[in-house]
């Protein structure tokens, strides 16, 4: 292994403009070189290298990266061997160590598990399609069920032989140790002979994010009860299934470009769903949500559908996720279907359109459907109903946004038909013990103003909105990244009254202003670069720039990349929409700064207003109205009309100043 430093040499060395001058012809432009990009065919250069930050970027497709990724994108090097390449290219000495024992063993382990687990992938899946017994058998039987061999190929699904150790034999034979077979679980042991765990079953490929197989589900192809439907793998140095999502490789992107994603229990509740075109899609596969799963989803998407079976267990299932995912600051949503129907079967009986129509239509705000579902089973007992009152007011505290839990009390309290204050009380007593149990005072100032995300939902006029209005999230991340170091002054009153200048960095500023109210940035990427560079801030450290750019997210990375490298294409598009021309960014840091965080925070609250807004439309449309509410609700509006004012006062002094 090349050692640390020797990479960091190697890093420091390199000038990314020899290195892609090698292969690209560049001219100077400003501070930038441009060429024709040498990763699709273009006759006006679009092609962009930055010297000073170290990096390529083509505004046409969009790739780049650094000098290593160059290398490994243009020739196809792997990462060693790009840096073996820039070595050479700038005589570092390579200076090589053994990984620890450990370190070797734990590398190995896991790759030898990925191997065998890809190989155990490719033979069920042969076995499959190819061998006369999983045509008939198993092949035959997922034709039944209506799946599509489009479907079938891109899900990797296989069929494990009915004999003894197939699999087990083959795999050997090929040179797979039984150790990893062992660790794998695809092989089991008995009196010393090794045996097929999944024998005669429905494969089930569980992949990771890139897309490498780490385990498998298993299913039985008939319907006996005395043997379990489904196997699963156990979990391994490389499976952990509390940390994994079904099908989240095929949903992934979809999750971020429509940002919702549907949550289902099943493997074949997504592979159904996909058939019928939904494919931002992922299930838990029969075991309950976790925490880090839904960390997990909120990095492609701060909004969750959960599909359930509309039996008792389906929907304690749903109340259960519920929560969590609500206590995770995601917004969730609710479609039940009907009675003993999964997502497969239904879409099974319906046609593709009816299936996504239904979704469509049937996600209920969590609210609505906690309530609805447990007013039923109260009906008019009072002492039941009070439980309930508790019950609701538990899910509502778990909302860490103040103004989106009153937007619920209010909801909760009409259709329940009790007095709004008694819900307020008893959601504030729930969170202030809560706050006493986790010692954290200072998140339970209820009247905080933390912004809503609200209930944000898919259409083409809704991801045009978020495109330009994750802009302000975006111009405050380029900033941080590109001048976090510079200092920017400000005048205050010092202990005699007397006018002084302070200097602060960017940094600084944009982590104590957005920190101190708390806020989100709605973009999970922005936010995540954000809570990085703040974990360097708080240990007094600046992250270099290839921090981001070499991050191993590659959503961080690529954004990261875009930022720095488009210094002037997003403020442009900023300054003709505001008619506001500021001079040489350098010089002009301080209103951009300032710009860029107030008209974050003017978003927020636009958001904010545009639903409270909503909520009034919706309110005196009801008959009869109820006046009270609708009182409450204006008062809302007015504080936060207010609020705006001021915040545009201040946007105005800095753009006029
Ligand atoms: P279901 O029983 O709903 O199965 O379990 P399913 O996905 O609808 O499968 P089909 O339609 O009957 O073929 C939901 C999920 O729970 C897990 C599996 O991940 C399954 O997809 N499960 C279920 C198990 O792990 N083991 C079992 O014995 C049953
Ligand atoms: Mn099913």
């Amino acid at each position: 292994m090349i050692t640390p430093d020797t990479i960091e040499k190697i890093m420091d060395a390199a000038r990314i403009e020899e290195v892609v001058g090698e292969f690209v012809s560049l001219k100077r432009r400003g501070v930038n070189m441009i060429g024709l990009c040498p990763f699709h065919n273009e006759k006006t250069p679009s092609f962009s290298v930055s010297a000073p930050k170290g990096i390529y970027k083509c505004f046409g497709c969009g790739k780049g990266g650094n000098a290593v990724n160059f290398l490994m994108e243009h020739e196809h090097y792997t990462y060693p061997e790009a840096l073996r390449y820039l070595a050479q290219k700038y005589n570092i000495e390579i200076e090589e160590e053994k990984p620890s024992p450990e370190q070797q063993q734990a590398m190995d382990l896991k790759e030898s598990l990925f191997n065998v687990s890809a190989f155990a992938q490719k033979f069920f899946e042969e076995q499959l399609h190819d061998s006369e017994e999983g045509r008939s058998i198993a092949l035959t039987y997922l034709k039944e069920r209506g799946f599509t061999t489009e479907v079938i190929r891109r899900f990797g699904l296989g069929y494990c032989p009915g004999a003894w150790d197939s699999f087990t034999q083959t795999a050997l034979k090929n040179g797979y140790k039984k150790e990893y077979l062992l660790k794998t679980s695809l092989s089991k042991s008995k009196d010393q002979m090794l045996y097929d765990t999944f024998r005669d079953r429905i494969i089930f490929p569980i992949h990771n994010l890139s897309g490498r197989v780490l385990g498998f589900g298993g299913r039985i192809l008939t319907n006996e009860k005395n043997r379990p439907k489904y196997i699963n793998s156990a979990e391994s140095d490389i499976y952990q299934k509390s940390k994994v999502l079904y099908g989240i490789y095929f949903a992934k992107s979809q999750m971020v470009s429509l940002d919702n994603c549907y949550l289902v229990e099943g493997y074949t509740d997504v592979i159904a769903l996909h058939q019928a075109g939904i494919t931002n899609v992922i299930a838990t596969s029969g075991t309950a949500l976790t925490t880090d799963q839904i960390k997990l989803i909120r990095r492609y998407t701060s909004n969750v559908t959960l599909l359930f079976d509309g039996d008792p267990a389906g929907i304690k299932a749903a109340f259960r996720g519920l929560d969590l995912i609500l206590e995770e600051g995601l917004n969730v949503r609710v479609v039940l279907f009907p009675d003993g129907e999964d997502p497969d079967s239904f879409a099974r009986e319906k046609r593709p359109a009816e299936v996504r129509s239904f979704v469509e239509e049937q996600a209920a705000d969590f609210i609505s459907f906690k309530t609805t579902l447990l007013l039923e089973e109260t009906r008019d007992d009072p002492i039941r109903k009070a439980q309930l009152i508790k019950e609701i007011a538990q899910t509502i505290a778990l909302i860490p946004e103040p103004i989106a839990r009153t937007i619920y009390v209010q909801k909760c309290s009409t259709m329940m038909g009790v007095e709004e204050q008694l819900m307020v009380s008893e959601v504030n007593r729930i969170r202030r013990e809560k706050f006493k149990r986790k010692h954290q005072p200072e998140t339970a100032k209820d009247e905080d103003m933390i912004p809503v995300p609200g209930d944000r939902r898919t259409s083409p006029q809704k991801q045009e909105y978020e495109e330009t209005n994750h802009r302000p999230e975006q111009e405050i991340i380029r900033l941080l990244l590109n001048h976090g170091a510079k200092e920017i002054t400000f005048e205050v009153e010092n202990e005699d009254k007397r006018m002084v200048e302070v200097a602060v960095t960017v940094a600084e500023f944009i982590l104590q202003d957005i920190h101190s109210d708390d806020l989100m940035l709605d973009n999970v990427i922005c936010q995540n670069i954000l809570n990085e560079y703040a974990g360097w801030w708080e240990q007094k450290k600046l992250p270099a720039h290839s921090i981001f750019t070499q991050h191993q997210d590659e959503d961080v990375r690529k954004l990261a990349i875009d930022l720095l490298s488009s210094q002037y294409t997003l403020s442009k598009n900023w300054e003709q929409r505001h008619k506001i021309y500021l001079k040489d960014e350098e010089d002009e840091l301080k209103p951009r700064v300032l710009y860029a965080v107030y008209a974050f925070k003017l978003q927020k609250l636009e958001k904010m207003l545009a639903e409270i807004q909503q909520k009034i439309r919706d309110m005196s449309r009801q008959i009869p109205a109820d006046e009270e509410m609708l009182l409450e609700l204006m008062k809302t509006q007015r504080d936060l009309l207010e609020k705006r004012r001021a915040f545009a006062r201040e946007l105005d002094r800095v753009v006029t100043r």
